[in-house]
């Protein structure tokens, strides 16, 4: 008897790989780890009661409507929303352009389908997200990865981007370097891109976690017509939902909409009725601060920690705001090898090399502050700096 498999699989399925990060967390799942590698919201910040009292109105008021197959453009009062609310950030939207997807997830794979050709080029910050490439990769594009500083993408460096689709960046409190482009940097960048008819696709989970001062205003509001933009409300609400948004210049959306209902037909209703229900009276403007506080005690937490243990050799720069530090080794140390040390000392990270679609740097890590308490962090980070220096 031959076992062999009648299935052949796609080029492209050969592109798809398992989310190293994911791996990881299965190790972390282990009892007694602290783990630092999540890239997950903290459940703290869920609201939960606005949440079931939206559901229940939403139930009682539009149950068969909530229910029903629906548009998928999404709702348009949730449109509405995210046009004003985006408006309101200095961009010029509106609502025509605004598609809402199932996750701002779904919004990258759109962007790939629609725009990327098996052998086109497509430019990323280095590091970048790596879910963005996981993205992307399917549509068989050859990456470029963009020279970067603590500032972002440096604008001398764009040139090598040029004749790509477009150039994804990650403008605030970046995943996973956590960094936040200035607005000086925002406008080189943008001037530099135009200069290289460039466009850019523009993802913003993060932007509304700062714990100083906002971000200076979005590189969609200084290219309406180069730039995609993409929203969450996966970090300000719950990711649960799995809602977020796209927001298009006008000649790209058809094509991102049939992208979109050839996908899933439309992002749930449902979701979106009880979200719109939540956030409609400003329950944003009460409920975001809280989960500012509780981040920025977290980084305060990291921020001494790491200073107070980390080895000489080592560099980080402080985020203000979102979710991670990216922490530099000396040269010498490769973090996947040390993950396992780690492990063992009780803490887990993300290794950085995963990030990175050219010229990965082995002596890089992702460190979140957000799941774990400050006590949580200080004996995580004092169990990484002890596996680093056992390793030296
Ligand atoms: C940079 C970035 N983009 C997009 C996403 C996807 O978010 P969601 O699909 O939950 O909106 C994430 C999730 O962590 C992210 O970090």
């Amino acid at each position: 008897m031959t076992s062999r498999t009648p299935w052949q699989l796609a080029q492209r399925a050969h592109r798809m790989n398992p989310s190293i990060i994911r791996e990881i967390l299965k190790v972390t799942e282990q009892p007694g780890i602290i783990s630092l590698a999540g890239g997950l919201p903290s459940p703290d910040g869920f609201p939960v009661d606005a949440m079931r009292e939206a559901t229940a109105r939403v139930l009682r008021d539009t149950p068969r409507e909530a229910l029903q197959y629906a548009s998928s453009e999404g709702l348009p009062a949730l449109r509405e929303w995210v046009a004003a609310m985006l408006r309101g950030h200095g961009q010029q939207v509106d609502a025509a352009q605004v598609l809402i997807t199932t996750g701002s997830q779904q919004g990258l794979d759109l962007v790939g389908k629609v725009l990327v050709d098996p052998g086109s080029r497509v430019a990323v910050e280095s590091p970048t997200y790596l879910g963005a490439l996981q993205a992307f990769a399917p549509y068989e594009p050859v990456f470029t990865a963009v020279d970067c500083d603590d500032d972002g993408p440096l604008p001398d460096a764009l040139h090598t981007a040029e004749g790509a689709r477009f150039l994804y960046l990650l403008p605030n409190f970046q995943n996973p370097s956590g960094r936040c482009m200035s607005e000086a940097r925002r406008a080189a960048v943008v001037a530099r891109a135009q200069a290289l008819n460039l466009p850019l696709v523009e993802d913003n989970p993060y932007g509304d976690l700062w714990f100083d001062a906002p971000p200076p205003p979005p590189l969609a509001a200084r290219w309406t017509d180069g730039t995609v933009y993409l929203g969450s409300f996966s970090k300000v609400l719950a990711p649960g939902l799995r809602l977020g948004y796209v927001v298009a210049p006008a000649p790209l959306v058809p094509k991102l909409l049939q992208a979109k209902q050839a996908a899933d037909l439309h992002t749930p209703g449902f979701n979106q009725r009880v979200v719109h229900e939540v956030i409609r009276d400003g329950f944003l403007d009460t409920h975001v601060p809280t989960i500012r506080a509780r981040y920025k005690a977290q980084r305060d937490a990291m921020r001494a920690a790491l200073e107070a243990h980390m080895p000489a050799g080592c560099r980080w720069t402080v985020p203000t705001g979102g979710m991670f530090f990216w922490v530099e080794l000396p040269a010498n140390v490769d973090a996947i090898a040390l993950l396992p040390k780690a492990v063992a000392n009780g803490v887990a990270f993300v290794p950085g090399a995963a990030f990175f679609a050219e010229q990965a740097r082995a002596n890089t890590m992702r460190l979140s502050f957000v799941t774990v308490s400050p006590q949580q962090i200080e004996r995580g980070i004092r169990a990484l700096a002890a596996a680093l220096k056992e390793a030296a």
